[in-house]
Order: structure tokens, then C-alpha cells, then sequence
């Protein structure tokens, strides 16, 4: 019944698949218990307040319902006040429906460490407030490429950033997790202190307990060069050859692109941003890219902060349409994949909006730096995402059907292209929510779930959003 808003909103969205409430009477007796035992830094809110809405909107509204309170802990003591209440109410009967939000906004601490070169995040906060906070020390942290998204979620699932071919993904440079366990307990999580809760925050969400702090190495961080291109229909095809040919060339862990192939009721256009850690790359680097026309484009030099901001347009979801995420893991963007993806919509023709993200990272890299964790994506592939959305929920079967085609062709594309995918586990944050756990987690399932089981035997956190040990 307890859903931590900040990890759950932007990330597995199918997962939070709507469940009513029966007993909101019961909820509310809930919501007045943990009303009467958080301090004044903390406050409980119901529908129609402003901070309600806040708690309980979505990033596409399929994944949303009406809850009967949402709660903004501002202490992690009254973190685990709330978690004690709902655990209290689990044990009465209350199970498996939705009743308290719990909303993360007020831990929005950040502080910066030059000595150890880390920065400790509340999971209150979003990557844009991240890397605002940490320009002024020059420094930056291996987070989110988007604006919005919040830190919680993007870690716990793995964390892929504009810095992963430098420094892997986030859950690789995290140092430490303030966790409120199941039972209440606060505990600081590190590979000393609690190797086998370390392991399985890296990775494995929420499932044993709820993640106040993150503490992450810090990188320095100077002026990048990037921007987005925009390119029409006709285009398309430059545009795939471009990529396919800096998928397979591109050895510099400074450089990286993201290739939006996206169909508005059925329209195709392009959107490619592209990026460079460093005030001006190197000559010839981007040319095939550079060489087609462009019908806008807004390549300069600039502080990260300024591009995750200026980039982020074709990543949002500005009307606010039902929609989900789905991927594919992709050792090589070769031609016939390539094609492969941009033939698919025909299944799911008229929709408003059907995006293929091409995110071409270099696997070598990554993988040097990547230690035993929860989500072990040592065997490379790399993710491409599929975003569907629609306006309606009459639409939501015919909407989960065609990009359930659209996943299957492209695999089946990869395959055929003689690529092996029999040990390429999925990327968490970008799966369908019924995805089976072994094509995330492969043969580190079963220790998941006796570590579920040994710190939530009870279950309470099978209650929250997100993939669930069970
Ligand atoms: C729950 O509490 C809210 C806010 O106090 C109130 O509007 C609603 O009627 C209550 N619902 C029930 C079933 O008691
Ligand atoms: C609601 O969220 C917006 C955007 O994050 C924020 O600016 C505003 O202060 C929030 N309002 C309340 C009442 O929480
Ligand atoms: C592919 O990229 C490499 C490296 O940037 C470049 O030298 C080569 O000309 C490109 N090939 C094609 C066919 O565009
Ligand atoms: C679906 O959404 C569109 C666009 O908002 C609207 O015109 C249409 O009437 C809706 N259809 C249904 C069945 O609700
Ligand atoms: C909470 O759980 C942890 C881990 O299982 C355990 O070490 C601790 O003693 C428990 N605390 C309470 C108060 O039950």
C-alpha cells in the first residue's frame, strides 16, 4: 500500500498498473495514524490539495490513481514512522491495494565531499537539481539524461547517463545508500557494511526497503559540446546509416548520441542529440551526422546542466498521453536492425506518438568498470527504447499489443542479423512491466529473492510499484 512517488513516477510506468481501492476507509485510518506519528517536518495530504495532485501525478496518467493520501516525510526518522504504519496496517489485512503515497520531494539534500569525491543525493531530487546543485564545485555525478527524471528510480534500475562510456552506469559509481528497511530500521548500506543489501540496491529497486540518500563518486565536470538536430521523414534513412556507422566506429568514451526515430500519427521524423564531454570535438567525429540536412539544429558549446535541459524536449510528455516503455538489448546496431525498427509502426499506425531511441554506448568501457550487482549487464547489449503512448484507455490493449509486436520483430531482427542474445539481460528502467525477472536479473534471481524474503518477510514493499522478488 506504500508507494515512494519519486522512485516509481518516471521509470517502470506499466508496471503501476491501476488497482482500486476497496477499503478507503480503511486507508484512511492509515493516513490518520501516520498523520499522528510524523514530526512537523513532515505533512499528509489528501485529493484535492495542490501537494496531493503533486504526490500522485504521473508522467503519462495510465500509470496514476486516486489514492487516499499522499505523505511528505521530510526526515528519514519519519520515513520510518510511515513505513511502521503502513507495515502495521499490512499485518491488519490491508494488503496489495494502493492507499499512501509517500512523496520523497522534501529529502532534496545534496551534499559534496571533495575530500572523498562524492556527493550524497536525497532521492527527493531530480538530475536537472542534481547538476545545478554541483556546477558551481565543477564536478558531476554519472545520473539521468533527462530532465525531471528522479534519482531514485534511474539508480536503483541501473542508471545509463552521458557519462556511462566514461565511468559505467551509475549503480557503478554509487559508494553508499541511506536504506529504510522494511521494519523501520535506518541503515547505511555499503559494500563493508552490508555487501549483500549494496548488491541488490544495484539494480534491484525498492524491494528491500526504501532508499533515503545516495552517495555517488563525483567526476569533474567542465564545459560539453552537444545540442539536438532535427531531421524530416526523407531523411530517415542518412540519418540510420549515420549511426549504424558511428555505432560501429566510435571508440571515444567522451562521445555519444541518441537517434529518435519517432512517428506522430504516423508522420516520421528524426531528432538526434548529440554530445561530446569536452568544449569542442574532435574534427570528423560527428561528420556523417553533420552532412545531412537538417531541418533544425542546436549544436554548441555548454554546460551540461544547459544541454540536458536544452535536449530534453523529445523526451517528455507534454500532453500528458497514456503510453509505455519497452526495450531491446542490442549487442550491434547493424543495418538490417536498424531497418527492422523503423518498420514496426505499422502495427500501431495511428497512434499519436511512437518513438524508437537508438542510444549506441559502447559496451568495452562499460563493462571495465561494472562490479557484482543485482543487475549484472556484463554480456553487452546495448538499449534501445521503445516509447508508445495514446491518447485514451480504450486504446491501453491495442497499445500494449502493438509494442509488444514491435519488441518482438526487432529481437527477432537481432537475432536474425546472427547476433546472440542468450546471456543479454534487459535494461530494468526501459522494460515492459510484465517482463520475467531471469530477462532482467538472469541467474542473480534466486539470491534476489531469498534477499527479498530475508529483510521484507512480510511483503510490505510487494505493495510499491517496480519489478517485485517473488
Ligand atoms: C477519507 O478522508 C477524506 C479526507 O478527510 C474524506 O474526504 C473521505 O470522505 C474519507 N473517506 C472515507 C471512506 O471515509
Ligand atoms: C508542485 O510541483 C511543482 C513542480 O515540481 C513545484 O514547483 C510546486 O512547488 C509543487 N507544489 C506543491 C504545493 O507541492
Ligand atoms: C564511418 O565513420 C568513420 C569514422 O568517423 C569515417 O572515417 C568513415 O568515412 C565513415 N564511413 C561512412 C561510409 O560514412
Ligand atoms: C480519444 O481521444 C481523442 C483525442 O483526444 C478524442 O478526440 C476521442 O474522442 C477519444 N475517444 C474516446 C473513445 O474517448
Ligand atoms: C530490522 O531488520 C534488520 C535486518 O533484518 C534486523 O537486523 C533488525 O534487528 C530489525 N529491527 C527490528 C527493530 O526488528
Amino acid at each position: 500500500m506504500l508507494i515512494p512517488a519519486a522512485l516509481s513516477s518516471f521509470l517502470p510506468l506499466s508496471l503501476l498498473t491501476p488497482r482500486l481501492g476497496d477499503s478507503s476507509q480503511s486507508y484512511n485510518a492509515t493516513c490518520k495514524h501516520i498523520a499522528r506519528s510524523i514530526s512537523y517536518a513532515s505533512d499528509v495530504y489528501y485529493p484535492g490539495s495542490l501537494n496531493f495532485i503533486n504526490g500522485t501525478q504521473h508522467w503519462v496518467p495510465s500509470s496514476s490513481q486516486v489514492s487516499a493520501c499522499s505523505v511528505e516525510p521530510g526526515t528519514v526518522q519519519d520515513v520510518s514512522a510511515i513505513i511502521r504504519s503502513g507495515g502495521h496496517a499490512t499485518t491488519l489485512g490491508f494488503s496489495s491495494t494502493l492507499g499512501v503515497i509517500i512523496n520523497l520531494i522534501r529529502l532534496n539534500s545534496l551534499t559534496y565531499d571533495p575530500v572523498s569525491s562524492t556527493a550524497t543525493l536525497g532521492t527527493g531530487l531530480t538530475w536537472d537539481q542534481v547538476y545545478q546543485k554541483l556546477e558551481p564545485y565543477e564536478v558531476n555525478v554519472v545520473g539521468g539524461r533527462t530532465i525531471g527524471i528522479g534519482i531514485g528510480g534511474l539508480v536503483l534500475g541501473g542508471g545509463y547517463s552521458w557519462l556511462s562510456n566514461r565511468h559505467g552506469l551509475s549503480i557503478d559509481t554509487v559508494t553508499g545508500f541511506e536504506l529504510v528497511l522494511p521494519n523501520g530500521t535506518v541503515v547505511d548500506v555499503t559494500a563493508s557494511s552490508a555487501p549483500d543489501l549494496f548488491f541488490g540496491l544495484k539494480g534491484g529497486y525498492n524491494n528491500f526497503g526504501l532508499v533515503t540518500k545516495i552517495t555517488m563518486r563525483t567526476y569533474k565536470q567542465g564545459l560539453v559540446w552537444g545540442g539536438l538536430i532535427d531531421y524530416t521523414g526523407d531523411n530517415i534513412n542518412k540519418a540510420n546509416a549515420a549511426l549504424v556507422n558511428f555505432s560501429a566506429t566510435n571508440v571515444l568514451p567522451d562521445a555519444n548520441c541518441v537517434l529518435h526515430i519517432i512517428f506522430s500519427e504516423g508522420i516520421p521524423r528524426a531528432s538526434l542529440i548529440l554530445f561530446y564531454n569536452d568544449p569542442t570535438p574532435p574534427a570528423g567525429l560527428f561528420s556523417d551526422f553533420l552532412g545531412i540536412t537538417s531541418s533544425s539544429s542546436s549544436l554548441s558549446t555548454r554546460t551540461f546542466l544547459n544541454f540536458i535541459v536544452g535536449t530534453s524536449r523529445d523526451s517528455l510528455n507534454p500532453s500528458h498521453l497514456r503510453g509505455t516503455l519497452s526495450t531491446v538489448s542490442v549487442p550491434d546496431i547493424t543495418v538490417p536492425v536498424v531497418n527492422e525498427y523503423y518498420s514496426t509502426p505499422g502495427v500501431f499506425s495511428s497512434a499519436p506518438s511512437v518513438a524508437f531511441s537508438f542510444e549506441p554506448f559502447i559496451g568495452c568501457s562499460i563493462i571495465d568498470t561494472q562490479n557484482a550487482a543485482a543487475f549484472q549487464y556484463d554480456t553487452f547489449g546495448t538499449p534501445l527504447l521503445l516509447f508508445f503512448a495514446w491518447p485514451n484507455a480504450t486504446e491501453d490493449a491495442a497499445g500494449f499489443s502493438a509494442i509488444k509486436m514491435a519488441t518482438t520483430a526487432i529481437t527477432q531482427a537481432v537475432i536474425n542479423d546472427g547476433q546472440d542474445l542468450s546471456d543479454t539481460v534487459l535494461y530494468p528502467n526501459y522494460a515492459l512491466g510484465d517482463t520475467p525477472l531471469e530477462s532482467l536479473y538472469g541467474a542473480n534471481v534466486p539470491i534476489l529473492k531469498s534477499l527479498r524474503f530475508k529483510y521484507d518477510p512480510t511483503g510490505i514493499f510487494l505493495n510499491t510499484g517496480g519489478f517485485k522478488f517473488v
